[in-house]
């Protein structure tokens, strides 16, 4: 774990945030590189659960909520950790994360047995809104995107005009003042969620959370996750929560353990009915074949943004061995990201920076492919080490500008490059031309 959290700090994945003032605990910033790859795992979401699909449409809801929503929710109440302190060395610690020894309980960080009693922590962050301090202008940051749909369910039924069984889809920001953050970004506490809540008839629930599950394993999948990583467990009942008839957890195998990526949830109508009967409002669908009023079950997956970045770093990690400049093999640390979620698609280099003609076409290439994808252009240090500079951040196209393309070596080759494989190093010669659709159709 350290070569890739030091990975994501050198190439500019992943940085601490307020790093200059010592940091701020669980709290995380995206760098350049990994701005670009948490956007390409949110637009690839998007995509297949919302633009591919007839039957979802989104939402953008609000971070700061109403109390009232998280009270109807039950986060007000029961949204807690369990915690003890450590009288020891002072730490505050989840009761459920303690170290064991002979059955004894201790404090992981000095060993310490004078541990509290474990009392409720509630995870939410409370702010106040406006310039009064009584208790009415209490606020909350959302601790989950999921509430917002829930409470928007009915304006969005009847500007969508969707039919049972729909789903409306969020991406976006949630708060949770963890006890313990740890893992770099697995348990943070400001975070990302892609949720959906997919509504449906009561008797289409089980076979729906069937269905997602599947579904989600997809995504995965087509994202790049390896198969043999993914675990699903099935939650048992005394572990979920008293109103779901079935959740799925998606695993992945972190090198710090089997941890959660995604949770996938028959929630019944739970939520809806606990705002219909805090706010009074009618949040229900009206069935024009039967007449009849239904109040709808939900199936819900609901992804971490942050978590699934973490997930894409962990597996595209590799290390091989590839010839220097001198034909002596060297270790090459490589990221093997699927091409679809790489941050930089192709990399254009002139095989010289010294000779303008070389460049001039090395400049017109990047400005060629530009509208279509993320390209990186470099002209430093020899042409090897310009390609292991991609290779670590996992760019899986790098398009070399040499004498052949200036039509030095013959009419024939006039205006072709080479294309380099990120993972077989293989090159071959294309058309400048043909370049855009290439490596498109490769990054789709
Ligand atoms: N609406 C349901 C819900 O929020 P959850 O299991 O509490 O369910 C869903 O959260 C997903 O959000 C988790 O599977 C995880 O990927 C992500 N998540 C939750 N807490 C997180 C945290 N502290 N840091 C990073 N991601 C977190």
């Amino acid at each position: 774990m350290e070569k890739i959290v030091s990975l994501c700090k050198r190439r500019g994945f992943i940085f601490q945030s307020s790093e200059i003032y010592g940091g701020l605990n669980g709290v995380w910033d995206y760098g350049p590189l990994g701005t670009e790859l948490k956007n390409n795992l949110k637009q690839y979401w998007w995509r297949v659960i919302v633009r591919e699909r007839d039957d979802v449409v989104g939402l953008d809801g609000a971070i700061l909520t109403h109390p009232a929503v998280l009270k109807a929710s039950g986060h007000v109440d029961t949204f807690t950790d369990p915690m003890v302190d450590c009288r020891t060395c002072k730490a505050r610690l989840r009761s459920d994360q303690l170290a064991e020894k002979n059955g004894v309980k201790q404090c992981p960080n000095c060993g310490g047995k004078d541990l509290t009693e474990a009392r409720p922590f509630n995870l939410m962050f409370q702010t106040q809104m406006g310039a009064s301090a009584d208790p009415a202008s209490i606020a909350y940051l959302r601790p989950e995107t999921a509430q917002s749909i829930f409470v928007q369910f009915k304006n969005v039924l009847d500007v969508s005009r969707k039919k049972l069984p729909f789903g409306i889809a969020q991406i976006g920001k949630a708060f949770r003042n963890e006890i313990n953050p740890r893992n770099f970004t697995f348990r943070s506490r400001e975070f990302e969620q892609m949720e959906l809540e997919y509504f449906c008839r009561p008797e289409q629930g089980m076979d729906l959370l069937a269905y997602w599950l599947k579904e989600r394993i997809k995504f995965y999948e087509e994202i790049g996750i390896s198969r043999k990583r993914l675990h699903i467990l099935d939650v048992p009942e005394k572990e979920r929560a008293f109103y779901s008839k079935g959740t799925f957890d998606i695993e992945y195998e972190f090198p710090f353990g089997r941890q959660e990526l995604e949770g996938v949830a028959y929630r019944t109508d739970y939520d809806l009915q606990q705002h219909i009967k805090t706010s009074g409002k009618v949040l229900d669908y009206f069935d024009e074949e039967t007449k009849e009023r239904v109040v709808p079950h939900v199936v819900e997956p609901s992804a971490g943004v942050d978590r699934a970045v973490l997930a894409l770093i962990c597996d595209a990690y590799d290390e091989d061995s590839a010839p220097d400049e001198k034909g002596k093999m060297e270790t090459r640390v490589v990221m093997r990201f699927h091409p679809r979620m790489a941050p930089i698609k192709c990399a254009v280099f002139p095989l010289l920076r010294n000779k303008e003609a070389l460049v001039a076409k090395a400049r017109e290439v990047q400005a060629l492919l530009r509208p279509h994808m993320n390209v990186f252009y470099d002209e430093g240090s020899a042409i090897g080490r310009r390609y292991r500079r991609q290779d670590e951040i996992g760019t899986p196209f790098g398009v070399t500008i040499d004498f052949e393309t200036l039509g030095e070596k013959g009419e024939e080759l006039r205006d072709t490059v080479t294309l380099r494989d990120r993972d077989s190093m293989k090159q071959e010669r294309v058309a400048i031309k043909d370049l855009p659709e290439i490596i498109s159709s490769r990054i789709r």
